[in-house]
């Protein structure tokens, strides 16, 4: 399955991909471009590194504004023959045109137990909210903001001393075998959604 993957930053979870990749550990998957809606993100020296395509939407001052920019995001994919995509830190929301050329086809890592702490800032919300366990999510994106069909879920605990940093590292270390579970799963086609529900055909 040809993949796209939208980043906006660092790209720890692109990278955790592309190692699995390169390691043969995601046998049906095939990183077809990386999209970044900053030029600068650092991610985009990753994927240059594993020799994938890459390329910049800039959405800062983009002519047309948002739904605009998710279009021209949407053509960019389609044109590298993108069957799926993969957002892997990309903190944009994703528009009409997007969910509309990858109908069920786009999935997002989330560093927390949805459905609790949506949005930004997951990992401070988790600790405000007083929660001894928290962890990440991959899931599907619908027109909500963090709300589609659970694919897979990673736990880990909150310890009394945790700050921001501290959680974050921690959960980070499991979003990079979530995100890897889930594209694995995502490419061989074992994935069904049953009213909003994830069923894994293995
Ligand atoms: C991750 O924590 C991801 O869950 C969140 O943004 C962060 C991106 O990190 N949405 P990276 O760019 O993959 O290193």
């Amino acid at each position: 399955m040809r993949l796209g993957v939208l980043i906006s930053g660092r790209g720890s979870n692109l990278e955790a991909l592309l190692k699995a990749h390169a390691a043969g550990k995601l046998p049906a998957a095939d990183f077809a471009v990386v999209v970044a809606n900053d030029p600068q993100a650092p991610g985009l020296d990753i994927a240059r590194a594993h020799g994938i395509q890459t390329a910049a939407i800039a959405h800062r001052g983009f002519p047309g504004g948002r739904q605009a920019h998710d279009a021209a995001v949407a053509h960019t994919l389609k044109e590298h023959g993108v069957e799926a995509v993969v957002l892997a830190g990309y903190m944009r929301i994703i528009g009409q045109a997007m969910l509309e050329a990858f109908p069920h086809r786009i999935v997002n890592i989330h560093p927390s137990l949805l459905p609790s702490f949506p949005g930004l800032h997951a990992q401070e919300q988790a600790l405000a909210g007083g929660v001894r366990v928290s962890g990440c999510t991959v899931h599907f994106v619908d027109e909500g903001v963090d709300s589609g069909p659970i694919i897979v879920q990673k736990t880990v605990p909150v310890l009394d001393d945790d700050d921001a940093e501290t959680l974050s590292a921690r959960i980070l270390v499991q979003e990079h075998l979530a995100i890897v579970e889930a594209v694995d799963l995502l490419s061989r086609g074992a994935l069904r959604i049953e009213n909003r529900r994830v069923r894994r055909m293995e």
